[in-house]
């Protein structure tokens, strides 16, 4: 069968753009042809984390979703326009929608993505495949993470013991079958770059600690970073995510206890906070390789810790690092308009593969 075109949206926890992808994809691939990161308006960054922290009315969250709607659009018309691309040869959108709030567990579980797809198929005129997690966690799931049925799918003909550890505001990993498991596992491991973007905009005023540099000139005070990793969701067993609602400012202020430590002291810890919580993981799955993606693949010292705390395991940068989860959301519109059920269920915990997404046209 010929590939058919996709695009793919994805903007995650840290907030820092919008990614948008154009594949083509069939039953043995998923090529990318072109990508774009679409930047968040500093108002509407700040909104949203307002509006996260809880400080909003209703009529604001409603604002919010048609904002991002509205954000996607343009984002998508970006693309198009920068690729001369003409929108019928668009198969389907597959828009993940910002995430506000991800609450998996408990009595009344949900995930809430916010992003009109309404207003992204009225204006661009291509189907648009929304609302990925709900019947996921309407199964039972976690809602969550969705990359490791896309890792399984690119990745199926590598003849090693892998891991993709994907370093985004969270961290998350996948582990592909292998011969000794010959399960899907994926969950999210903790924080990826989100508490070191909190501090660093806090002390430095930048949005991110470029290369880990602001981290690299502190040291690593050993009794935060105990109280740090004592955090119980640390120990939990998969099935699990998380997101800004556990690993935030707060927690962060819980764990300092009110004691004062340099800064950079505190970077460095929180960097190694990172490196470790990952490296616990995949070294339980006796991984040969792993491979990074996510924004945190680009922090040169993150990648340095990660590789000095793993050293019998090959730590590669994955292919289209930075693309990988905006190809995963084009891939999951393609399996819905192939009504394609997706392999999540031993990752998220959901009690059956379902078809996901709602398409809106
Ligand atoms: N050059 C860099 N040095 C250090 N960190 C970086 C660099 N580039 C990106 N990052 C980190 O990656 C984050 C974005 O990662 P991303 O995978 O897009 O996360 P999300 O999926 O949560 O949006 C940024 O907020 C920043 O912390
Ligand atoms: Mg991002």
């Amino acid at each position: 069968m010929d590939k058919e075109r996709y695009i793919g949206i994805m903007s995650g926890t840290s907030l820092d753009g919008v990614d948008v992808v154009l594949c083509e994809i069939g039953t043995d691939g998923c090529d990318l042809i072109a990508s774009l990161a679409y930047p968040i308006p500093l108002e509407l960054r700040a909104d949203i984390l307002t509006i996260i922290e809880g400080k909003h009315t209703l009529e604001q969250v409603g604002q919010l979703d048609h904002r991002l709607g509205v954000l996607f659009t343009q984002a998508v018309g970006a693309l198009l326009i920068r690729e001369h691309i003409d929108a019928g040869s668009i198969k389907a959108i597959g828009l993940h929608g910002q995430t506000l709030w991800h609450a998996p567990d408990g009595a009344y579980p949900f995930s809430l993505q916010l992003g009109d797809p309404n207003i992204l198929t009225a204006r661009t005129g291509i189907p648009v495949v929304a609302d990925f997690r709900r019947k996921d966690i309407a199964l039972g799931g976690q809602g969550a993470p969705f990359a490791p049925a896309f890792h399984e799918f690119i990745f199926k003909n590598i003849n090693a013991r892998l891991c993709v550890v994907n370093i985004g505001g969270m961290a998350n990993i996948t582990v592909l079958p292998n011969p000794v498991n010959d399960k899907l596992i994926g969950y999210d491991t903790g924080c990826g770059n989100v508490l070191l973007d909190l501090w660093t905009a806090e002390h430095l005023g930048e949005p991110y600690d470029k290369e880990g540099e602001w981290a690299r000139s502190g040291n690593v005070e050993y009794g935060l970073l105990d109280a740090m990793m004592s955090e119980p969701y640390f120990s939990l067993p998969y099935p699990k995510s998380t997101g800004r609602e556990k690993f935030n400012a707060e927690w962060l202020q819980s764990c300092l206890r009110g004691k004062t430590h340099a800064p950079e002291d505190v970077q460095r810890t929180l960097l190694e906070l990172t490196a470790l919580s990952i490296t616990n993981e995949v070294l339980q799955f006796h991984t040969d390789i792993a491979l990074l993606c996510g924004g945190g693949a680009k922090n040169g010292f993150l990648v340095e810790r990660i590789k000095a705390l793993m050293p019998n395991v090959e730590v590669a940068i994955a292919q289209h690092a930075d693309e990988i989860e905006a190809m995963t959301f084009a891939w999951l519109a393609y399996k819905r308009l192939h009504e394609e059920a997706v392999n999540l269920k031993e990752v998220t915990g959901a009690s059956e593969n379902a078809v996901l997404g709602g398409i809106y046209v």
